[in-house]
């Protein structure tokens, strides 16, 4: 979703400003601009589409040393130049660029337009920028604290003045924004990717503070001239991380990421000698661990898919009773917390709104709520009250699926723990290990013969419609396949337990709506050939994905693909790797824009 960066330093500003742009891509956006400072002037441009076509009418050779970017994912007033962010108030000085939603800005720019001021956009971030234009006379900071001050809603915003160069006012109260600590030069941004080729030294704002930053250093305070002093931290990430290396897109790279990042997930989190996990980060005692009677797992998109397989397993091994929940249900349907009961918010980007917003109405009401999250410092991190890191390194294409696989690797990890408090023996606890740590390994083997599936892919990706079909543990498995498919190639997929499709999507099965069958061996394998069946008796055509050595599916199905034999509870890890490629091979045949698929962002943090 939109993207900020601001920067005051040494270097040409537009240099910086276009590069962090470029590294906000990822996130989903539909116009982009900059505000550009030189001494007393600044230059404000402004494009509909994508970075280039901005780039394209960046006027050679302007100067300045300090501005402001964004990106816009359009929310208030259509995709258009005038809507793109920075806005200006009406004498064109104050310039701002903000992420969030004002709730009440129709009723503020009513006052303001009777008192003399003119808008351009039909935005509502427009008003913030009249707003301190109002209140302005000699001090940008003071006059942005007032304008906070009656704002409503959320913002991380950057505002400049070319009557105070080299100096951005900085500010958030919802949405995130990271100051950038170099050497002579400061950034600030709304993700960190937008400054690590810069620096590596962050400082992570809080809601409510405001951050004022010239080349030489910063003063952060609150709206109340309260001074707060912020540590400045450490992106362990490296550059290389966020950049393609040689991959044609960012999905693939991720994809083939998968068995690395499960080792990291894993890593230093398995205790041999016990035959358990650890988990530091959830502060939780041994006492407390056993005293959990419940456990709720919220989420959005892929996030909540891992939550399923994290769901299923806590109460199919741990003995818990467990569901998740859709994020964005839960808040509003007044939930009831029930003693006991832990809640893990699960979110790779640790941004996502809706997930947030129910954290905090559970938080509110009492409830211990456990962060699941790759992106360090995130709020969703830093607000919950415990919680582990999946150390994926970052994801960038806005389909999800590096995450999924540590999501869920770090959800064995806790069924593991909680399991061995309870029924599960050593030797089992052994045995379990044994099965997490063999799966990178058999990750690896499938993507040795991902040349199958882009076969597959090239066969059917030109179909219109598509069911993925699984059961038990792999049913959130099938709901995750069809959602990378309709994200990224557009195709309509819808992802059922197989036993459902009898209940209603059996009518949609001939010749022209293929299925995607999740056929492992174990426990439910002859249920979900049934269910086979019913879809060939109706001329469904048939990929089945089962188990190397297996033919009984192939007698049913019209393509197989084998993946590696495991332990039946772990195969949402070697199922959804297909899935993933299927999906990313499909939208390559249908020439879709892979890591930036139309209309969607990789974080979405308005609700
Ligand atoms: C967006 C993305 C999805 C993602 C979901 C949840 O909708 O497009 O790919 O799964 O948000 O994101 P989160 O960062 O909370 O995991």
């Amino acid at each position: 979703m939109c993207g900020i960066i601001g920067y005051c330093g040494p270097k040409q500003a537009v240099e910086v400003l276009v590069e962090g742009l470029k590294r906000l891509e990822y996130r989903g956006y539909d116009s982009a601009g900059i505000a550009v400072g030189f001494k007393n002037e600044v230059t404000v441009i402004k494009k509909k589409g994508k970075i280039k076509d901005l780039r394209q009418v960046i006027p050679d050779g302007i100067k300045g040393n300090y501005g402001i970017g964004h990106t816009r994912w359009a929310t208030h007033g259509s995709v258009n130049d005038i809507n793109a962010h920075p806005h200006s108030g009406c004498a064109g000085k104050i310039v701002i660029a903000h992420n969030g939603i004002i709730e009440n800005y129709t009723g503020l720019k009513e006052i303001l337009e009777k008192e003399g001021h003119v808008f351009k956009s039909e935005t509502d971030s427009e008003v913030i920028a009249h707003l301190i234009e109002k209140y302005y006379t000699d001090d940008l900071e003071k006059a942005v604290k007032e304008a906070l001050s009656i704002l409503k809603g959320t913002y991380g915003i950057v505002c400049i003045n070319p009557d105070e160069p080299d100096r951005i006012i900085g500010a958030r109260n919802g949405s995130p924004l990271v100051l950038g600590v170099g050497d002579g030069e400061m950034f600030l941004a709304s993700d960190v990717t937008a400054i690590i080729s810069h620096t590596k030294q962050v400082v992570y704002l809080e809601d409510g503070e405001v951050v004022s930053i010239r080349p030489d250093g910063f003063k952060t305070t609150d709206l109340n001239e309260n001074r707060i002093e912020k540590d400045v931290e450490y992106i362990s990430w490296e550059l290389e991380e966020i950049e393609k290396n040689g991959f044609s897109h960012f999905m693939e790279k991720e994809i083939l990421e998968q068995p690395e990042a499960i080792k990291r997930a894993i890593s230093g989190r398995v205790i041999t000698d016990v035959a358990s996990a650890h988990l530091g980060g959830l502060d939780l005692t041994t006492k407390e661990l056993l005293n959990i009677e419940r456990v709720k797992i919220i989420g959005a998109g892929t996030s909540y898919h891992a939550g399923m397989v994290g769901a299923y397993l806590l109460e199919s091994i741990a003995r818990i009773p467990c569901v998740p929940e859709i994020a964005s249900e839960l808040r509003y349907r007044n939930p009831i917390i029930e003693r006991n009961t832990l809640y893990f918010a699960i979110s790779q980007s640790g941004e996502t709104a809706d997930t947030l917003y129910a954290m905090r109405e559970l938080q509110r009401k009492g409830a211990t709520v456990l962060g699941v999250c790759n992106v360090v410092g995130s709020t969703i991190a830093r607000e919950s009250d415990g919680g582990v890191y999946i150390h994926s390194g970052p994801e960038i294409a806005v389909a999800s699926t590096k995450a999924f696989s540590s999501q869920i690797t770090v959800f064995y990890l806790f069924a593991l723990l909680l399991s061995r408090m309870r029924d599960m023996s050593y030797e089992q606890g052994i045995d379990y290990i044994d099965n997490l740590r063999s799966i990178p390994a058999k990750m690896d083997e499938i993507f040795r013969k991902r040349n199958e599936i882009k076969k597959l892919a090239e066969k059917y990706a030109h179909y219109k419609d598509m069911l993925f079909l699984g059961k038990g543990i792999n049913y959130p498995v099938a709901m995750e396949g069809a959602l990378k498919l309709k994200e990224i190639s557009y195709i309509h997929a819808e992802g059922y337990t197989s036993a459902e499709i009898k209940h209603g999507p059996i009518a949609l099965i001939n010749e022209e709506t293929p299925s995607v069958f999740l056929v492992p061996d174990g426990g439910l394998k002859e249920k979900v050939i049934s269910n086979m069946k019913e879809v060939k008796a109706r001329e469904g055509k048939i990929i089945a994905i089962t188990v190397e050595g297996d033919d009984s599916v192939g007698e049913i199905a019209d393509d197989v693909f084998m993946i590696p034999k495991i332990n039946e509870i772990f195969y949402p890890f070697l199922l959804v790797v297909p899935l993933q490629l299927f999906s990313y091979y499909c939208a390559l045949e249908l020439g879709r824009d892979v890591d930036q698929p139309r209309n969607l962002a990789k974080s979405v943090t308005v609700e």
